[in-house]
């Protein structure tokens, strides 16, 4: 009997594919706790076939309260490392900003870290979306940023998700589904939600959203048998972003 190989989906993974979202810089998020930890989440993602990383540290109120410059120092010492090694990787930085009171500061007061100049990869609570969200979307718009919404597919309080993503869209906002979900690695309902986006076509990026060696792991799971032909414009999109 002839057994078909289930070939996974990161050996399909384009030529220079850029990574928009991941927690690889050392000790000032809940992704990697020092530089060792660091430098293995990017050997890696390296030997998953990435060549280009753009890394997004979070900035969460008193959470994780990073700074760009915090994080752009981090950046500068983890680019140091990379090359001292020769590794065949590029890394730049942004961050993933929490919607919360403190947002609203940051927009009055400073400049955002953005992914290629003007999108900015932003997240939700877990538990409601941002009171002011309209608010906040339409802000940022006419401040000539392009907000990213990072996995749309955990928010399980999107009753119709599909139907309030389309909202969203209509009011400048863009969409990056976590490689992550369709490992199951949050459930089947996030794994379900996730080809539901995918499907319609409202899916915009995709990013790892990678924090620990684990996550790697898991990654290596995702088959491309039915997920390859899914992912065809979002590839193209994040290709776009470096
Ligand atoms: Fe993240």
């Amino acid at each position: 009997m002839i057994f078909s190989r289930k070939i996974p989906l990161y050996e399909f993974f384009p030529k220079e594919f850029v990574d928009i979202h991941s927690h690889l810089l050392p000790g000032i998020d809940d992704g990697a706790k020092s530089m060792e930890e660091s430098l293995d989440l990017i050997q890696g993602l390296i030997q998953m076939g990435f060549t280009r990383l753009i890394t997004t540290p979070h900035i969460y109120g008193s959470v994780w309260p990073n700074t760009p410059e915090i994080i752009r120092s981090k950046a500068i010492l983890l680019q140091e490392e990379i090359q001292s090694r020769k590794l065949p990787v590029s890394l730049s930085f942004a961050a993933e900003y929490m919607l919360d009171e403190k947002f609203m500061q940051y927009l009055d007061t400073s400049s955002l870290l953005t992914i290629k100049n003007k999108y900015v990869l932003i997240e939700f609570p877990n538990f409601q979306a941002p009171l002011q969200l309209h608010e906040i979307l339409f802000r940022l718009n006419s401040m000539g940023y392009e907000p990213i919404l990072a996995h749309p597919e955990r928010y399980t309080y999107f009753e119709n998700v599909i139907n309030n993503i389309e909202e969203l869209k209509e009011i400048g906002c863009l969409f990056q589904l976590n490689l992550l979900s369709l490992a199951k690695h949050y459930g089947t309902n996030v794994y379900e939600t996730a080809i539901k986006l995918l499907k319609a076509g409202v899916i915009d990026f995709v990013g790892t959203d990678v924090h620990r060696k684990y996550h790697l792991d898991t990654l290596k799971k995702i088959t491309s048998k039915k997920h390859l032909k899914l992912l065809e414009t979002p590839f193209k999109n994040n290709f776009n972003l470096w």
